[in-house]
């Protein structure tokens, strides 16, 4: 399955790729503003996505690779010299990906940007900015340089069969499809001009700088992610981490990670915790639900229950330092353990956590 997306909004083109029989799908060059369509297209024809490929860290728009992430847990890939942070996969020339039967091929062409990638597929080239339908993208910031971008268009991609079909990252013309036999023959920036030609023509272009370049680098450099979801999705790759490690040391029971928790962590009783409190220059959570909160709590205890403690942490102020004490506590000491570690992970260096919780405090 195969089908060209648009957003007018910035020209782009964005392509989905899935395989009829595993129903595995990926996507290239997804914009955030379009995040709706793309759910609903997937659940429409029952696909799972599995990549969303950056051609290049984009400067025109916003991907919507974090977000499709978050919504379908796909990996976001982007090259590994695109600069970009939080990236699931690091791309490097050759590589394939698989989805299904169906290969997808990673293919460098640095120029427009030095991190630029071509994914070839079938007889589909997804060409990015590097080829344009009678042009190239520009080479004059983010890195560009045109004489690379020239050895990796002659040398990579008009080197693939005559009837290879070119996808191009934009059109601005509403063309949408080419191939490379007509770019190597007509393109007027390329066909049988030399490098000297090449560089000349791109160091002459004097275009305007996109318009959203100054938001959208910065955010693409973290999947098209703002500054609240980068924090969130930094802190659940932390703590998956963790839990995966613990997981791989230990069985996979709650009591277990509990215990193994516990070896990480520093316990206080209640009598020490009264002492803490008192003396003050502490911050108290309690990691418990909702509920149990509002059925009693110790004074002054901020509410943070465990299941959305990576979430919710940015919220609250007094845990902004993380060199400040913290005392943790929950019904009986093992959520708080959990909570305690995770915290610890996160880098916070003054953890405490209350052994035999809120009942043990109560007695
Ligand atoms: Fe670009």
């Amino acid at each position: 399955m195969f089908k060209q997306l648009f957003d007018p909004a910035t020209w782009t083109y964005t392509y989905l790729i899935a395989d009829d029989e595993s129903k595995e799908a990926a996507f290239i060059d997804p914009v955030n503003t379009h995040l709706d369509t793309y759910l609903n297209l997937l659940k429409e024809h029952g696909l799972k996505l599995i990549f969303s490929f950056e051609t290049h860290v984009h400067a025109d728009h916003i991907t919507a690779g974090g977000l499709l992430r978050q919504h379908t847990g796909a990996k976001t890939c982007v090259s590994k010299f695109g600069g970009a942070q939080l990236v699931d996969v690091e791309i490097q020339d050759g590589d394939i990906f698989m989805l299904g039967n169906q290969q997808i091929k990673a293919i460098a062409t640095p120029g427009h940007t030095p991190g630029c990638t071509s994914f070839l597929w079938q007889d589909r080239l997804f060409s990015g900015d590097s080829l344009f339908i009678g042009g190239c993208g520009r080479t004059d910031f983010q890195g560009g340089d045109a004489g690379a971008l020239y050895d990796a268009i002659t040398q990579r991609l008009f080197t693939l069969p005559d009837d290879t079909l070119v996808y191009p990252g934009h059109d601005y013309q509403q063309r949408h499809v080419s191939c490379i036999a007509q770019e190597r023959n007509t393109n007027p920036r390329l066909a049988f001009k030399t490098r000297e030609q090449f560089i000349e023509i791109m160091s002459n272009l004097n275009l305007p700088a996109p318009r959203l370049i100054d938001q959208a680098v910065p955010a693409n450099r973290y999947c098209g992610l703002d500054e609240n979801e980068r924090v969130r999705a930094i802190e659940m790759r932390e703590v998956e981490n963790t839990l995966c490690m613990m997981q791989m040391q230990s069985g996979t029971t709650g009591q277990d990670l509990v215990a193994l928790a516990k070896q990480n962590i520093t316990e206080v009783n209640a009598e020490t915790a009264r002492k803490l409190l008192q003396e003050g220059n502490i911050t108290l959570i309690d990691t418990r639900e909702e509920s149990e909160y509002a059925a009693g709590h110790i004074d002054n205890a901020t509410l943070l229950p465990r299941g959305v403690l990576e979430f919710k942490l940015s919220t609250i102020p007094e845990l902004a330092d993380k060199s400040k004490a913290v005392l943790i506590y929950c019904r009986t000491g093992g959520r708080s353990a959990l909570a305690a570690q995770t915290l610890q992970t996160l880098g916070y260096t003054n953890v405490l956590s209350l052994a035999g919780g809120f009942e043990s405090w109560n007695k």
